[in-house]
Protein backbone atom coordinates (compact mmCIF):
# COMPACT_ATOMS: atom_id res chain seq x y z
CA UNK A 1 0.00 0.00 0.00
CA UNK A 2 1.11 3.70 -0.83
CA UNK A 3 0.15 6.56 0.55
CA UNK A 4 1.66 10.25 -0.30
CA UNK A 5 0.02 12.80 2.24
CA UNK A 6 1.89 15.74 0.68
CA UNK A 7 1.47 14.99 -2.86
CA UNK A 8 4.64 16.81 -3.71
CA UNK A 9 5.64 20.09 -5.20
CA UNK A 10 9.80 19.68 -6.77
CA UNK A 11 10.62 20.99 -9.69
CA UNK A 12 7.29 22.08 -11.83
CA UNK A 13 4.73 20.13 -10.39
CA UNK A 14 1.37 21.31 -9.26
CA UNK A 15 -2.10 19.82 -8.60
CA UNK A 16 -3.33 22.48 -10.74
CA UNK A 17 -4.24 20.00 -13.88
CA UNK A 18 -7.71 18.45 -12.57
CA UNK A 19 -6.78 14.76 -11.76
CA UNK A 20 -3.12 14.44 -12.46
CA UNK A 21 -1.40 11.97 -9.72
CA UNK A 22 1.48 13.09 -7.04
CA UNK A 23 4.76 12.51 -8.61
CA UNK A 24 5.59 10.25 -6.10
CA UNK A 25 3.97 7.59 -8.19
CA UNK A 26 5.58 7.73 -11.45
CA UNK A 27 8.93 8.32 -9.55
CA UNK A 28 8.45 5.49 -7.47
CA UNK A 29 7.79 3.27 -10.79
CA UNK A 30 10.56 4.52 -12.79
CA UNK A 31 13.32 3.54 -9.94
CA UNK A 32 12.06 0.21 -9.45
CA UNK A 33 11.35 -0.52 -12.74
CA UNK A 34 13.41 1.01 -15.10
CA UNK A 35 17.32 2.09 -15.74
CA UNK A 36 19.02 5.43 -16.64
CA UNK A 37 18.74 5.78 -20.48
CA UNK A 38 15.88 3.80 -20.77
CA UNK A 39 12.48 4.49 -22.77
CA UNK A 40 9.55 5.55 -20.43
CA UNK A 41 6.21 5.78 -21.93
CA UNK A 42 3.24 7.57 -20.57
CA UNK A 43 0.40 7.30 -23.51
CA UNK A 44 -2.04 9.28 -21.04
CA UNK A 45 0.57 12.19 -20.43
CA UNK A 46 -2.31 15.03 -19.23
CA UNK A 47 0.11 17.53 -17.23
CA UNK A 48 3.49 15.25 -17.83
CA UNK A 49 3.66 14.16 -14.46
CA UNK A 50 5.87 11.49 -15.66
CA UNK A 51 7.56 13.13 -18.39
CA UNK A 52 9.15 15.68 -15.59
CA UNK A 53 10.44 12.62 -13.35
CA UNK A 54 11.49 10.70 -16.04
CA UNK A 55 13.32 14.30 -17.36
CA UNK A 56 14.83 14.33 -13.31
CA UNK A 57 15.89 10.86 -13.31
CA UNK A 58 17.90 10.44 -16.51
CA UNK A 59 15.13 8.33 -18.39
CA UNK A 60 14.48 8.77 -22.22
CA UNK A 61 10.38 9.36 -22.32
CA UNK A 62 7.86 9.81 -24.91
CA UNK A 63 4.75 11.03 -23.73
CA UNK A 64 1.36 11.14 -25.69
CA UNK A 65 -2.15 12.78 -25.35
CA UNK A 66 -5.02 13.44 -27.42
CA UNK A 67 -5.88 17.08 -26.14
CA UNK A 68 -3.39 19.95 -27.55
CA UNK A 69 -3.97 21.93 -24.49
CA UNK A 70 -2.05 18.69 -22.21
CA UNK A 71 0.53 19.18 -24.91
CA UNK A 72 0.96 22.86 -24.17
CA UNK A 73 0.68 22.60 -20.30
CA UNK A 74 3.12 19.73 -20.31
CA UNK A 75 5.64 21.31 -23.24
CA UNK A 76 5.58 24.45 -20.08
CA UNK A 77 6.36 22.11 -16.84
CA UNK A 78 9.16 20.45 -18.97
CA UNK A 79 10.75 23.81 -19.83
CA UNK A 80 13.53 24.05 -16.84
CA UNK A 81 17.12 23.54 -16.96
CA UNK A 82 18.53 20.03 -15.87
CA UNK A 83 20.14 18.26 -18.53
CA UNK A 84 20.94 14.60 -18.38
CA UNK A 85 21.27 13.97 -22.11
CA UNK A 86 17.67 12.00 -21.95
CA UNK A 87 15.67 12.55 -24.93
CA UNK A 88 11.86 13.66 -23.74
CA UNK A 89 9.66 14.05 -26.41
CA UNK A 90 6.02 15.01 -26.36
CA UNK A 91 3.46 14.28 -28.96
CA UNK A 92 -0.13 14.54 -29.85
CA UNK A 93 -1.61 10.97 -30.34
CA UNK A 94 -4.39 8.59 -29.58
CA UNK A 95 -3.43 5.95 -26.50
CA UNK A 96 -4.98 3.07 -28.68
CA UNK A 97 -2.95 3.81 -31.93
CA UNK A 98 0.61 4.67 -31.15
CA UNK A 99 3.05 6.11 -33.31
CA UNK A 100 5.65 3.90 -32.18
CA UNK A 101 7.65 0.56 -33.54
CA UNK A 102 7.07 -2.73 -31.78
CA UNK A 103 8.65 -3.77 -28.24
CA UNK A 104 10.49 -0.09 -28.82
CA UNK A 105 9.61 0.41 -25.09
CA UNK A 106 11.21 -0.19 -21.79
CA UNK A 107 8.65 0.82 -19.24
CA UNK A 108 5.04 2.01 -19.97
CA UNK A 109 3.95 4.40 -16.66
CA UNK A 110 0.45 5.65 -17.07
CA UNK A 111 -2.74 7.20 -15.70
CA UNK A 112 -5.58 6.61 -18.01
CA UNK A 113 -9.06 8.92 -17.24
CA UNK A 114 -11.64 7.32 -15.16
CA UNK A 115 -14.11 6.51 -17.31
CA UNK A 116 -16.04 9.82 -17.47
CA UNK A 117 -15.63 10.65 -14.06
CA UNK A 118 -13.45 14.13 -15.19
CA UNK A 119 -13.96 15.39 -18.90
CA UNK A 120 -10.85 16.42 -20.52
CA UNK A 121 -12.68 17.88 -23.64
CA UNK A 122 -15.89 18.91 -24.59
CA UNK A 123 -16.30 17.32 -28.13
CA UNK A 124 -13.45 15.14 -29.26
CA UNK A 125 -14.53 12.29 -30.19
CA UNK A 126 -10.64 10.12 -29.40
CA UNK A 127 -11.17 11.42 -26.28
CA UNK A 128 -11.96 8.36 -23.91
CA UNK A 129 -12.77 10.46 -20.61
CA UNK A 130 -16.37 11.16 -22.80
CA UNK A 131 -17.26 7.04 -22.72
CA UNK A 132 -19.61 6.18 -20.30
CA UNK A 133 -17.81 3.13 -18.10
CA UNK A 134 -19.31 0.13 -20.54
CA UNK A 135 -17.51 1.83 -23.86
CA UNK A 136 -14.20 3.24 -21.84
CA UNK A 137 -13.92 -0.33 -21.05
CA UNK A 138 -13.62 -1.27 -24.45
CA UNK A 139 -11.59 1.17 -25.31
CA UNK A 140 -9.36 0.42 -22.79
CA UNK A 141 -8.86 -3.25 -24.13
CA UNK A 142 -7.29 -1.50 -27.18
CA UNK A 143 -4.91 0.77 -25.05
CA UNK A 144 -3.80 -2.77 -23.85
CA UNK A 145 -3.28 -4.41 -26.84
CA UNK A 146 -1.70 -1.32 -28.07
CA UNK A 147 0.77 -1.42 -24.82
CA UNK A 148 1.49 -4.98 -25.21
CA UNK A 149 2.79 -4.26 -28.67
CA UNK A 150 5.20 -1.52 -28.15
CA UNK A 151 6.65 -2.87 -24.88
CA UNK A 152 9.72 -5.28 -24.96
CA UNK A 153 8.91 -8.37 -23.99
CA UNK A 154 9.99 -9.37 -20.07
CA UNK A 155 9.20 -5.47 -19.06
CA UNK A 156 7.05 -3.70 -17.08
CA UNK A 157 3.27 -1.84 -17.55
CA UNK A 158 2.24 -0.19 -15.18
CA UNK A 159 -1.44 1.75 -15.26
CA UNK A 160 -3.28 3.66 -11.97
CA UNK A 161 -7.01 3.23 -12.19
CA UNK A 162 -9.91 3.92 -9.91
CA UNK A 163 -13.33 2.58 -8.91
CA UNK A 164 -16.09 4.66 -9.71
CA UNK A 165 -20.26 4.74 -8.12
CA UNK A 166 -23.14 5.47 -10.56
CA UNK A 167 -26.71 5.70 -9.07
CA UNK A 168 -25.49 4.59 -5.22
CA UNK A 169 -23.79 1.57 -6.42
CA UNK A 170 -19.87 0.86 -7.33
CA UNK A 171 -18.36 0.10 -10.67
CA UNK A 172 -15.21 -2.03 -10.29
CA UNK A 173 -13.52 -0.05 -13.32
CA UNK A 174 -10.27 -0.80 -11.47
CA UNK A 175 -10.67 -4.82 -11.81
CA UNK A 176 -12.47 -4.46 -15.14
CA UNK A 177 -9.38 -2.72 -16.48
CA UNK A 178 -7.13 -5.21 -14.76
CA UNK A 179 -8.94 -8.05 -16.77
CA UNK A 180 -8.52 -6.20 -19.91
CA UNK A 181 -4.94 -6.43 -19.57
CA UNK A 182 -4.62 -10.11 -18.48
CA UNK A 183 -6.88 -11.30 -21.24
CA UNK A 184 -4.35 -9.15 -23.72
CA UNK A 185 -1.45 -11.65 -22.13
CA UNK A 186 -0.16 -9.59 -19.30
CA UNK A 187 1.07 -11.04 -16.21
CA UNK A 188 0.53 -9.58 -12.91
CA UNK A 189 3.25 -9.08 -10.94
CA UNK A 190 1.88 -6.29 -8.19
CA UNK A 191 -1.11 -4.65 -6.89
CA UNK A 192 -0.43 -1.34 -4.92
CA UNK A 193 -3.30 0.17 -3.51
CA UNK A 194 -2.62 3.87 -3.44
CA UNK A 195 -4.76 5.68 -0.79
CA UNK A 196 -6.63 8.78 -1.56
CA UNK A 197 -6.12 12.02 -0.02
CA UNK A 198 -8.69 14.62 -0.05
CA UNK A 199 -11.05 12.95 -2.17
CA UNK A 200 -13.99 15.08 -3.56
CA UNK A 201 -16.18 12.70 -2.85
CA UNK A 202 -15.90 13.32 1.13
CA UNK A 203 -18.20 16.74 1.14
CA UNK A 204 -21.29 14.43 -0.81
CA UNK A 205 -20.15 11.52 1.61
CA UNK A 206 -21.17 13.30 4.74
CA UNK A 207 -23.74 15.22 2.83
CA UNK A 208 -25.45 11.95 2.50
CA UNK A 209 -25.34 10.57 6.14
CA UNK A 210 -22.80 8.44 5.67
CA UNK A 211 -25.32 5.78 3.58
CA UNK A 212 -22.65 4.51 1.34
CA UNK A 213 -18.57 4.05 2.07
CA UNK A 214 -16.26 6.67 0.68
CA UNK A 215 -13.94 5.31 -2.11
CA UNK A 216 -10.45 6.76 -1.10
CA UNK A 217 -8.25 4.56 -2.79
CA UNK A 218 -6.93 3.51 -6.58
CA UNK A 219 -5.07 0.74 -7.57
CA UNK A 220 -1.73 0.38 -9.27
CA UNK A 221 -1.53 -2.49 -11.75
CA UNK A 222 1.91 -3.50 -12.64
CA UNK A 223 2.19 -5.72 -15.37
CA UNK A 224 4.64 -8.25 -17.13
CA UNK A 225 4.31 -8.67 -20.76
C1 LIG B 1 -5.90 11.37 -15.65
S1 LIG B 1 -5.32 12.38 -16.94
C2 LIG B 1 -3.55 12.14 -16.85
C3 LIG B 1 -2.93 13.01 -15.79
C4 LIG B 1 -1.44 12.87 -15.69
N1 LIG B 1 -1.06 11.61 -15.03
C5 LIG B 1 -0.86 14.03 -14.91
O1 LIG B 1 -0.26 13.83 -13.84
O2 LIG B 1 -1.04 15.18 -15.35
C6 LIG B 1 -5.80 11.49 -18.38
C7 LIG B 1 -5.40 12.12 -19.71
O3 LIG B 1 -5.81 11.22 -20.75
C8 LIG B 1 -6.03 12.00 -21.91
N2 LIG B 1 -6.74 11.18 -22.94
C9 LIG B 1 -8.06 10.90 -23.06
N3 LIG B 1 -8.29 10.11 -24.13
C10 LIG B 1 -7.07 9.84 -24.69
C11 LIG B 1 -6.64 9.05 -25.80
N4 LIG B 1 -7.51 8.38 -26.58
N5 LIG B 1 -5.31 8.99 -26.06
C12 LIG B 1 -4.42 9.69 -25.32
N6 LIG B 1 -4.77 10.47 -24.27
C13 LIG B 1 -6.09 10.53 -23.94
C14 LIG B 1 -6.76 13.22 -21.39
O4 LIG B 1 -6.64 14.31 -22.28
C15 LIG B 1 -6.03 13.46 -20.04
O5 LIG B 1 -5.04 14.44 -20.19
Amino acid sequence: MWSFPDRGSWATHSGNYRGNWTPFVPRNLILRYSKPNEWVLDQFLGSGTTLVEAKLLGRNAIGIDINEKSILISKGNLNFDYDLNNKIIVKYGDARKLCLKDESIDLICTHPPYADIIKYSVDNKDDISLLDFSLFIVEMKRVAEESYRVLKPGKICAIMMGDIRKNGNIVPLGFFVMDSFLKTGFKSKEIIIKKQHNCESSKHWKKQYYSFLLLAHEYIFVFEK
